[in-house]
């Protein structure tokens, strides 16, 4: 049976909010399998952290928040809700504030032979920073942005974006990619779960 998080399924989403809002879920369940990794003492699991962050890096940003910024936020635009200053301009900014800690992490990571203790002291810090900035970010647009999304869009603009997120993820990611993440994601929470 397909799982219920298979790119196909997509389309049987009536409200764009409701595919970004299952990314979530999925994104949520690597940040739980990243706390746990900040939580681990003994040597660094390299290889876990750098899926993880493969992960973070293709389906959360390139996937995920590239849909919210080119897509998304756009459409939200036509109804006359502004870039700047409201909360397109704060979660545009939480992307990028995002960005920095995942490099900082990437950096600790390639420290990690040479000077252990430092590199973990760097990891663990941006790791944590960007678990605390990522979970509030998403609850901000479960809780806020989606609803405004919700009442502005009209179900043909729904269904519009839907289309476009789906030409995004074959451009920016390639076809099939999307369910390579999910088992990442999946592997991850069972091995840290
Ligand atoms: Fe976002
Ligand atoms: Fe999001």
């Amino acid at each position: 049976m397909a799982s219920p998080l298979t790119v196909h399924e997509h389309h049987h989403f009536e409200k764009a909010t409701e595919a970004l809002k299952q990314e979530h879920r999925i994104i949520e369940k690597v940040l739980g399998a990243v706390e746990k990794l900040t939580k681990s003492p003994g040597e660094i699991p390299v290889e876990l952290w750098e899926k993880a962050i493969d992960f973070i890096r293709n389906f959360a940003d390139k996937c995920h928040h590239l849909k919210e910024e080119g897509l998304l936020f756009p459409a939200l635009e036509e109804h006359g809700i502004p870039r700047e200053g409201g909360p397109i301009g704060m979660m545009l900014f939480e992307h990028e504030e995002g960005r920095g800690y995942v490099k900082a992490m990437v950096t600790a990571l390639s420290h990690a032979q040479q000077d252990p203790q430092a590199a973990r002291t760097e990891l663990f810090q941006n790791a944590r920073a960007y678990l605390r900035l990522l979970r509030e970010h998403i609850a901000k647009e479960d809780q806020v942005l989606f609803e405004m999304v919700d009442s502005a869009l009209t179900p043909e603009e729904h269904k519009k974006l839907l289309r476009e997120f789906d030409e995004h993820e074959e451009k920016e990611l390639g076809a099939g990619i999307h369910e390579k993440y999910l088992a990442i994601a999946k592997d991850l929470e069972d091995r840290l779960g």
